[in-house]
This record gives structure tokens, sequence and C-alpha cells, in this order.
């Protein structure tokens, strides 16, 4: 993939791709918003219309995809956890154990579908997972290990667990011989990108598509699901938003494979992950049109900024409009809105990917 690096601090660091394929053999299965749609708190999370936010970046249109209330939980990790689990157990008996690791969304979530079914749940956490969130998991009646170390520690630790009987690993990242369950996870990720189409057309009577995402990204999985599905349907172009602190895309797509970073210290709790899905590198590899990682204080002032327009989002949710800002707006931003082919029509789609009671937001 060729690419271009901008280092300049004012604008984060960011990386421009050139799509080397436009052929995605992924295909999304549409059992899973069917499921979805069965359990009985479903309904289709708000795409809310931010036309001051479009004044700002100089765009035809801002919408927010508001995950801040997914399925009776604060983050759209519901839709990969419910599809998994239901899909993993079924045709099993006995008394489960689900296991995962979490910096959070996953866990709380893996926690309140696995024990709606009845079975027993054992949580991993690395470091840096905010007191609360560990709370909202034990109160989900999990148990929960705070194993301390980064968050490819604690998934190793939960693997590690998971391999005792009856035990099943419900983990939403995946390396050479787990695949499965997180490939169940992203299918479960697609009913966000559907319902986000279909609103969109709603919105403007069919006049708008979307003609770029920007997915807070911390193992790809969900920006698994934006490639697979916005390179089946329509051409929006997708990009990675990740923490300076946990950027592990940009030096994948550099090496050819995809390799871990240490991870450091970020209030995107959600993305602190320092290794791309296995699962996820093909797609990242060949249709990512560009990576952005910014700074904490810049996911902090939008997130702040999004309450202001009452979009409730926790910091991962804030990283969207961050990184929209730092791309559209400033010193080189003709030739980023060149390579994104974005001018004073198009449309952005910022995903809201937690809600403020996911996570605190730092003031
Ligand atoms: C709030 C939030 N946003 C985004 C993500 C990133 O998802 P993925 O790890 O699939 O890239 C996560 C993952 O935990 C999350 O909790």
């Amino acid at each position: 993939m060729e690419s271009t690096t901008d280092k300049n601090a004012a604008v984060g660091t960011w990386h421009a791709y050139e799509r080397t394929s436009t052929s995605i053999p992924a295909t999304v299965d549409a059992r899973a918003r069917a499921f979805h749609e069965s359990l009985n708190d479903y309904k289709a999370t708000a795409l809310i219309d931010l036309p001051a936010l479009a004044a700002e970046l100089s765009i035809g249109r801002v919408v927010a995809k508001d995950e801040s209330t997914r399925l009776g939980l604060p983050a759209f990790k519901a839709l990969g956890a419910s599809w998994a689990i239901h899909r993993a157990t079924e045709g099993l008996s006995g008394p489960l154990t689900i296991v995962t690791a979490t910096d959070g969304n996953h866990g709380r979530a893996v926690a309140r579908f696995a024990r709606t079914l009845g079975h027993s749940v054992s949580i991993f956490t690395p470091d840096g997972v905010h007191p609360s969130a560990v709370q909202a998991i034990r109160d989900e009646g999990a148990r929960v290990q705070e194993v301390g170390g980064s968050y490819d520690d604690a998934v190793a630790a939960a693997a590690s667990a998971a391999t005792a009987p009856g035990h099943v690993l419900v983990q939403d990242t995946a390396w050479e011989g787990y695949e499965k369950i997180p490939g169940w996870i992203v299918d479960g990720y697609a009913t966000l990108f559907a319902e986000a189409d279909e609103q969109l057309i709603a919105l403007t009577a069919g006049s708008a598509s979307v003609d770029l995402v920007l997915v807070p990204t911390g193992v790809g999985s969900l920006l698994q699901a934006a490639l697979t599905h916005y390179r089946s349907a329509g051409d929006a172009r997708v990009v990675s938003v990740e923490p300076t602190e946990a950027a592990c895309i940009a030096p994948s797509i550099d090496a050819g494979e995809p390799v871990t970073v240490e991870t450091g210290v970020t209030v995107m709790s959600g993305l602190n992950c320092g290794t791309p899905s296995l699962l996820a590198w093909p797609l990242i590899r060949d249709g990512l049109d560009g990576a952005m990682s910014l700074d904490d204080e810049d996911a902090i002032r939008a997130a702040h900024d999004l309450a202001s327009l009452s979009v409730a989002a926790g910091p991962c949710g804030g990283s969207g409009l961050a990184a929209a800002r730092l791309l559209l707006t400033g010193d080189g931003a003709a030739s980023r809105r060149w390579h994104l082919g974005i001018d004073s029509s198009s449309t952005l789609l910022l995903i809201i990917t937690e809600g403020s009671d996911a996570n605190p937001l730092p003031s």
C-alpha cells in the first residue's frame, strides 16, 4: 500500500493510503441483524444531524451514530457480544463460563448477555480501565480479575483461563487459530452500519450517502465491519482513529503485517490496544484510506463539544470529531481533503461508540 505521512503536531499524525484492492471477500451475515431485532431492548440507535459541525468543518453534512444507548448498554459493543455469545453457545449444554478480556465495554456487554442466558462470566482487565467501568462489569454479575499489564496481556490471561473445561472464550480480536468467534462479533457490528445507511436515506430523502467515516479503532474489529460494509455498499472513505499512545495501524501497514506496539496511558481506554486483529488485517491492508492518531486532549475537547450539542459521548466517542477537525481544517487541510475526496457537499459519519456513562469524561 502506498502511503504518505504528515507529522505536524497540530494535525496529530496522519497517514494517507491508496487502496490496493476494491474487492472485499468478506460478506455480512444478515442473521445477526434479525437476531438483534428480536431482542427485547432492541431499538435502532439515533443518527443525529449536526449542522453546526458541518459548518465548522466546511462540509455538507455531519451525522453522528449515537451508540450511547445500545441494547440497554452505553456502547456499541453489545451488538457483537450478543450475537457472538448466541452463536458460540448454540448447541452447547451444561453450565458454561464465558471468558473474555476487556478494556471495559466489551466485557460489560459479554457479562450482560452471558448472564441473561444463565452462564457464569469471567472477565480479565488490563491496567488503565476506569474503576467505574470495572464496577459496572461486576454489577453485571461477572467475576473480574484485574490482571494488569497491557490489553494484550489481559487477552493472553483470558485465553489461558478459557482452556478449562466448560469455558468459552468470546474475544473481540482474532489471532491465528482463533477466528470464528471474533468473526461473529464483527458480523454483529454490521447492524450499526446497516441502520445508519437507512437512517441517512430517511433523513435526506435519499439525496446523500456517507462519503467519509472516521472509525475509533482499538484492535480494528469495528474498522473491519466498516470496511466490509462500505466496500460492498457505497464507496465511503474509511479512516481509522487511534490514540497516539496505542497507534498500531500505521506501523502494521508500514511493516506489511500486523505488529504489536507498546501501549501507554490514554483516557480513550477502549482504544488502548497494541495489536490489530488478524481478521481485520487484510481489509485494513488493502482498503483503508488513512490512519489518524491523536492525543487525549483533542478527544476530550471534542466529547465536551458533542455534549453541548446534546450528544453524550465518552472519550472514545469524541475521537471521531477530534480526528475530523484535525483532518479537514487547519494547515494542509486542502491536500488531506483532496486525498479523501471531501468537498463542501460531502457527508461525514461519526460513530459515537460510547456514551459518557460508559467512561467518565475528564473536565
Ligand atoms: C468505546 C469503544 N470505541 C471503539 C472501540 C474499538 O473497537 P475495536 O477494538 O473493534 O477496534 C472500542 C473497543 O473496545 C470501544 O470500547
